[in-house]
């Protein structure tokens, strides 16, 4: 449902909305950074249209691999739980995510609710035991949890593949379906061996499942491969887990627990019933209860990646209907997530993408924008292109979005005295651009934000095209037109108006900057078709700053895969390994010494076109004083190095060690920047 442009929503929709829970056994990664900003747009937009939508999440703190971790750690899982929330929680907020709740699912809440759920599935019949043949290290006395195995998919044969799923055909299998498997953790092979297991009854829900996989709640994208699954017959779920096993008790069992993805799921409820202890306007039952939540008419939608389908678009609302719980309203689907082409399997913890490190050198925003510009409901994969990102970032955002303002405020300020026209000019541009609103909350309604962003991007382009042929430079100089040029600018500064509104779910901040230059209320739906009118703006200070792009891929592009070793014994590399090091002309700008360092100087280098600092060990043969101004040659393309003094962004090249040390450089005339080949 979407209202149009400008119109109150004729019903207040009330939308509980989730990511999916990052497990809390290490550091978040790019991945996760997607889905939550995914979430986050889709949450501020429904906001803007006035409904109550709330955002809950949490971390996924179960399984072995939490064990294991904080065994490695020495430190109580709960420790590692608390570090880890701590970690994810600033990560998020870096990148202006705004969890109504973020929780746990190792909390009282979910341990209650897991259990009051599977008492309802064993009242009904759908809990079996059965003996379960399962693969055990013997090394290591315990039976292996899927992650820790590894072995060959038993559908498409892909190799290295881990014990419940295949990244590379999707399909979800046992391990001991796995081919040649390995202990992960001892290096062993393991043995099989019998203990009792509890069992969901997921086959029982089949038709159930059919017709709910039929319904809105999928998007068409995955509907087939549901399909697939569903006909293909459904398995008994195994729910539980052998001693040791860090997780929830299973009621009845000293020994048993129950398997991760079983209350992990059920975390989204008990995150949302945490909240409530703060929020007296959500009601539990609204929500949760089947009945209750089909008469309140509320909706829950789940985001989550392609990887998870299956948990959450079958066994979830099996369980949810078993246990008399509503079920979702819509599952929205995302793809994988490469950068640079660069895979991040989260199975492997892949962190090519250091968000910390992002985070302290650049716009979160940037980063929301990218995203939001390549993500569809659709299931396809993302590279994130780190020179198309800061292509887009600057010609979208400050190119043509900014651009409109800082043309318009211009005139405004310097010839009007800050003050906008008393109306607009006769031209409809305001109008079509508010107009245009109904089509583009539709994109973000459905979450295809990339085909929003076109629009809004369009809608720039036309608005920069309009003040490119009224020209206000020429009609400012005739005083017959002087006030129409007025007019010409209020329109502009309107239509920039109006497209903040448009990607302030995408962009809040600048939003926000937006807003107080305008000098206006927060800009909404709901005061949109009102013009800005006969008052007066702020100075314009640049809104937003371009991206660097060398900067971008220098920090955040993934290390290339490693090379083969130098030829066995011959001590030679091959010349394509030379050439990988970049070398520039680079001139000492400042030189200090380093508190506390008995080589080191800090050099401020000058590359022409950027500057960057590095931390050099030549201070035995150097004063700084008579380094200042001389040029050398500098290795520009090394990953930052973190020292304890401070991040080396390079390294300059020298001769010789100790006292005698020599500074390489070029021959007069050479530059800061160029190339050394
Ligand atoms: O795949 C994952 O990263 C899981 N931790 C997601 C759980 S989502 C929900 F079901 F809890
Ligand atoms: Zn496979």
């Amino acid at each position: 449902m979407t209202q149009g442009t400008g119109e109150k929503p004729s019903r207040i929709r009330r939308i509980l909305v989730s990511s999916a829970l990052p497990y809390a056994n290490g550091p978040l990664h790019a991945g996760h950074i997607l889905e939550h900003i995914q979430t986050d747009i889709w949450v501020r937009y429904q906001r803007l249209r006035g409904h109550i939508c709330t955002y809950i999440s949490a971390d996924d703190g179960h399984g072995t691999t939490t064990m294991i971790k904080a065994e490695e750690l020495g430190i109580p899982p709960e420790t590692l739980l608390e570090q880890m929330k701590q970690n994810h929680v600033r990560d998020f907020q870096g990148f202006h995510i705004e969890h109504d709740n973020y929780y746990s699912t190792h909390s009282e809440e979910n341990r209650i609710l897991s259990e009051r759920i599977y008492n309802q599935c064993l009242q009904q019949g759908h809990i079996h035991t059965s003996e379960v043949e399962q693969l055990y290290d013997p090394d290591k006395q315990m039976f292996l949890a899927d992650r820790f195995v590894s072995g060959c998919c038993p559908k498409c044969g892909a190799p290295d593949q881990y014990g419940n799923n295949c990244e590379v055909c999707g399909a979800s299998y046992e391990a001991t379906e796995l081919l040649n498997p390995r202990s992960r953790l001892s290096g062993q092979t393991p043995v099989l061996k019998s203990s009792k297991h509890l069992f969901f009854d997921l086959p029982a829900f089949t038709d159930f499942l059919k017709q709910w996989v039929d319904g809105p709640a999928i998007h068409p994208s995955i509907r087939n491969k549901l399909g697939e699954w569903l006909t293909g017959g459904l398995a008994q779920w195994d729910i539980s887990r052998d001693s040791p096993y860090f997780g929830f008790l299973i009621p009845g069992y000293k020994d048993k627990y129950f398997y991760v993805w079983m209350d992990a799921p059920i975390g989204y409820i008990a995150s949302f019933q945490n909240l409530l202890t703060r929020r007296a306007d959500l009601d539990f039952d609204d929500y949760w209860d089947a009945e209750k939540a089909a008469a309140a008419g509320t909706e829950i939608h789940h985001f989550i990646g392609k990887d998870i389908v299956y948990f959450h678009a079958l066994f979830w609302p099996a369980m949810l209907k078993c246990a008399g719980f509503r079920t979702p309203t819509r599952i929205h689907t995302h793809g994988f997530l490469t950068v640079n082409q660069s895979k991040l399997s989260k199975s492997r913890g892949g962190q090519s993408f250091e968000i910390a490190s992002y985070l302290k050198h650049f716009d979160p925003e940037y980063l929301r924008y990218y995203f939001a510009s390549r993500l569809s409901p659709g299931v396809d994969d993302i590279d994130m292109d780190l020179s198309e990102m800061a292509r887009k970032v600057n010609s979208d955002l400050v190119g043509k979005l900014v651009n409109i303002a800082s043309r318009c405020a211009k005139f405004i300020n310097q010839h009007f005295d800050h003050r906008l026209s008393a109306q607009l000019p006769l031209e409809s541009e305001f109008e079509r651009a508010v107009a245009a609103g109904s089509e583009i909350a539709e994109c973000f309604e459905r979450a295809d934000f990339a085909a929003g962003i076109r629009k809004i991007m369009a809608l720039a382009d036309d608005a920069n095209e309009y003040i490119q042929q009224q020209a206000p430079w020429e009609l400012i100089r005739n005083p017959e037109t002087k006030d129409h040029a007025q007019a010409v600018c209020t329109q502009g500064l309107n239509l920039f108006r109006v497209l903040i509104l448009y990607l302030k779910p995408v962009a809040p901040r600048l939003a926000g900057r937006a807003e107080d230059f305008l000098g206006t209320e927060p800009v909404s739906w709901a005061n949109l078709e009102q013009p800005l009118l006969n008052r007066s703006i702020q100075p314009f200070t640049p809104l937003m700053k371009r991206l660097d792009e060398k900067a971008l891929i220098r920090r955040m592009a993934p290390p290339p895969p490693p090379k083969e070793p130098a030829e066995e014994g011959s001590g030679l590399i091959d010349h394509s390994r030379f050439a990988e090091i970049e070398l520039k002309i680079a001139r000492i700008l400042a030189a200090e010494e380093v508190e506390g360092a008995d080589s080191l100087l800090k050099l401020t280098m000058d590359l022409g076109n950027e500057t960057r600092e590095v931390f050099s060990g030549i201070k035995s043969a150097y004063k700084p004083a008579d380094l200042t101004g001389r040029l050398t040659l500098m290795a520009t393309n090394l990953k930052a190095k973190k020292m304890r003094f401070g991040v080396s962004e390079g390294m300059i090249l020298a001769a010789g060690s100790g006292q005698k040390i020599f500074l390489l450089s070029p021959d007069s005339g050479a530059e800061p920047g160029m190339s050394v080949t």
